[in-house]
């Protein structure tokens, strides 16, 4: 998600510092970069020198220090509460004081990681969905404490990238992934029950609803480990049975089975 976002901001004509854990994380973001817009000039949709100029406008670190100068910084780490902590106490540190600090969590709750910052009042949700580049939604979330001018600077920003933006409370799955998920996990249940064949589901809700992608496609695209995670916090607000994960998801993450980027999931990808 991390270098997706870098892509949508450098496409939108910003200059983007896109920090990672180390040098191999680093060259993994800067290969899917390349690989998303080379993908674009094949198509015809951006000219090479358009590829240059987006690939010109990311620098690349290993420690927070480059982002003392940004307006905004997207955090987009894995889905710990720990580690979103740890992350936002350095940025805590080295962000000018009028910047605006978002996350891109898609499972936590934007309260919680705000209340572990000195400064909550620029602490907002700002929720991308995958692929970045593609999806024009991006939810934000503004927590009880979000100063109201972090919030609009966050959605007229989002709306000069060409996305839509919705702005919404702290809530588990907040809009998108409420519905989403209740109907991921549906079909997920229905296979575990033997009601229907991962490919005939597919294609029901490809070729019958008109969706871009079956269900099972769209989860392995997500992540699975993702979408447990999702499960799980819309079912520990809620309580609702329609999220508690079904037994197959657990099992194929259990066997590090996480779907596209781990090679395997629901299909493989070899
Ligand atoms: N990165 C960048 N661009 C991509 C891409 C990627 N990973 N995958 C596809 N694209 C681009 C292609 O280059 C192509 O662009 P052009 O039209 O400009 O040529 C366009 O998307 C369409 O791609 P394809 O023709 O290859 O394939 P497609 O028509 O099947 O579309 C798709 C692929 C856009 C992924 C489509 O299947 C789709 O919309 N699927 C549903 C995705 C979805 O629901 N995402 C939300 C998941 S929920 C979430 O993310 C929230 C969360 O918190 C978990």
């Amino acid at each position: 998600m991390g270098a997706g976002i870098a892509e949508v901001l450098a496409r939108g004509g910003l200059a983007v510092v896109g920090v990672e854990i180390n040098e191999d994380a680093l060259e993994r973001g800067r290969g899917h970069l390349k690989r998303s817009t080379g993908r674009a000039v094949q198509r015809g949709r951006l000219t090479e020198e358009g590829q240059r100029d987006i690939l010109g406008r990311v620098t690349f670190a290993t420690g927070f220090e480059g982002l003392a100068e940004c307006d905004l910084v997207i955090e987009a780490v894995p889905e710990r509460l720990d580690l979103k902590h740890t992350v936002f106490a350095e940025l805590d540190r080295v962000c000018r004081d009028d910047a605006v600090l978002a996350t891109n969590t898609s499972s936590l709750s934007v309260t919680e990681i705000a209340a572990g910052t000195g400064r909550p009042t620029s602490v907002v949700g700002v929720h991308f969905f995958n692929p970045a580049p593609v999806m024009k939604l991006v939810e934000v979330i503004a927590t009880v404490r979000t100063e109201p001018d972090a919030v609009s600077r966050v959605a007229e920003l989002v709306t000069s990238l060409g996305k839509t933006p919705v702005t919404i409370g702290d809530r588990a799955g907040f809009v998108a992934n409420r519905l989403l998920f209740g109907y991921l996990n549906h079909a997920a249940t229905m296979l575990d029950s033997g009601h229907a064949t991962r490919d005939d589901i597919d294609a029901a809700m490809r070729t019958g609803a008109g969706l871009p992608m079956g269900p099972f496609t769209l989860m392995d695209l997500i992540g699975l480990d993702t979408c447990v995670q999702v499960l799980d916090a819309i079912y520990a607000e809620s309580r609702d049975r329609r999220y508690a994960a079904a037994p197959v998801l657990r099992e194929l993450v259990t066997a590090g089975l996480l779907g596209r980027k781990s090679g395997r999931g629901f299909y493989s990808y070899d």
